[in-house]
């Protein structure tokens, strides 16, 4: 069964279509490089050892989107990862955004319907949530005011979705609401590649033990919480990628309960930025250095996920724990940084 996958050269792009190849789909990748490197290509296929077809197009382009799907008219599902994904740049330049986020993805579903095929995938974020005014967050809670054009491209596009879902029956569609995906493939093939100065905590911590940065900044430590620093779900980024095959099989085997579904993807455990500092600690034996800086602006103090429907109707739960996924990308920081 043929799946597309764009942007299935980035970060959790590429550890799905790793997970894809290991259960036998066949997967053609669309990417526009913007963000990722062709190199992605070649950890894919030693981690799997199979073939995997690459396209680079640009999905703005409407007519390279038509063509493309003409020629795999085969395909039986789409995953929809391709999207711009900094906060602060979308701030700068939200049209670029709205643009690049917004136009690829309607002209994705329109070739899907033209073709008269069904299965799609929205790779979505916890981000619309906002500050929820509960935790853990059930995918019931309120849909608050985007607090970037980043997030509102996110909000618009569950939208856009299921306002097609609800025109077009045979259309099934699952949003997919990530939390905070960390770590990288356990060979050290496959991971995170950020662009400059990490944004999330993660890279910029591994950065850090490596050398490549000389602290880090803890973003307000007088936050309504245990310790004072924000509270995030982060999620492992394998187990993620599970996940998206997991929501796949369901609309395949057409097991969804509507023709468009949401569901929250993280571990339902919060971890403070302390708890990820000590946590990345241990694992790595190292002291590291990092100093309390201002709260950064839009920062929401506590998300996590309340995980009982994709633990109940996606039969999918994280296996992996801080820990573990910390130690990945550890290794896998020592591993590009070489
Ligand atoms: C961020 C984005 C979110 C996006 C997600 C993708 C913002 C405000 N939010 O989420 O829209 O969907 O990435 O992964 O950018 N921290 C530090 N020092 C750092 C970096 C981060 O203390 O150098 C703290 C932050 O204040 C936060 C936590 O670490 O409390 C996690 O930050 P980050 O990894 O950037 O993720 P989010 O802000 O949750």
């Amino acid at each position: 069964m043929k799946i597309l996958v764009t942007g299935g050269l980035g970060f959790i792009g590429s550890h799905t279509v790793v997970e894809l190849l290991e259960k036998n789909y066949e997967v053609v990748i669309i990417d526009d490089l913007s963000n990722s490197d062709e190199k992605v290509l070649d950890g894919i296929k030693q981690i799997t050892a199979k073939e995997v077809q690459f396209e680079k197009i640009d999905l703005k382009d409407r007519k390279a989107v038509a063509d493309f799907f003409a020629q795999h008219s085969d395909i039986q599902g789409v995953i929809h990862f391709a999207a711009s994904k900094a906060v602060g740049e979308s701030v700068e330049n939200p049209l670029l955004y709205y643009e690049n986020n917004l136009s690829s993805l309607v002209y994705v579903l329109k070739e899907l319907l033209l073709l008269g095929k069904s299965n799609f995938i929205f790779s979505s974020s916890c981000t619309v949530y906002g500050e929820a005014d509960q935790v853990p967050i059930t995918e019931e809670a309120e849909i608050k005011p985007a607090l970037s054009p980043y997030g509102n491209t996110k909000q618009i596009g569950e939208e856009i979705i299921k306002d097609s879902c609800k025109a077009h029956p045979n259309l099934n569609a699952i949003s997919l609401r990530y939390f905070n995906p960390i770590g990288a493939h356990p060979s050290a093939l496959i991971g995170e590649l950020p662009l400059g100065v990490p944004q999330n905590l993660v890279p910029f911590i591994t950065q850090t033990a490596v050398g490549l940065r000389s602290e880090l900044s803890v973003f307000g430590d007088d936050y309504p919480t245990e310790d004072g620093t924000c509270i995030r779900d982060y999620i492992y980024v394998v187990d993620l990628a599970k996940a998206h095959v997991k929501a796949l099989e369901r609309l395949i085997n057409l097991k969804a309960s509507s023709n468009y579904e949401v569901f929250n993807l993280g571990t339902g455990k919060g971890s403070s930025v302390l708890d990820v500092i000590r946590s990345f600690e241990r694992i790595s034996e190292q002291k590291l250095p990092y100093r309390i800086a201002s709260r950064r602006e839009g920062d929401v103090v506590k998300a996590f996920a309340d995980t009982k429907k994709a633990n109940e109707e996606l039969q999918w739960s994280s296996e992996t724990s801080l820990d573990e996924a910390l130690l990945t990308a550890l290794q896998w920081e020592k591993k590009i940084k070489k």
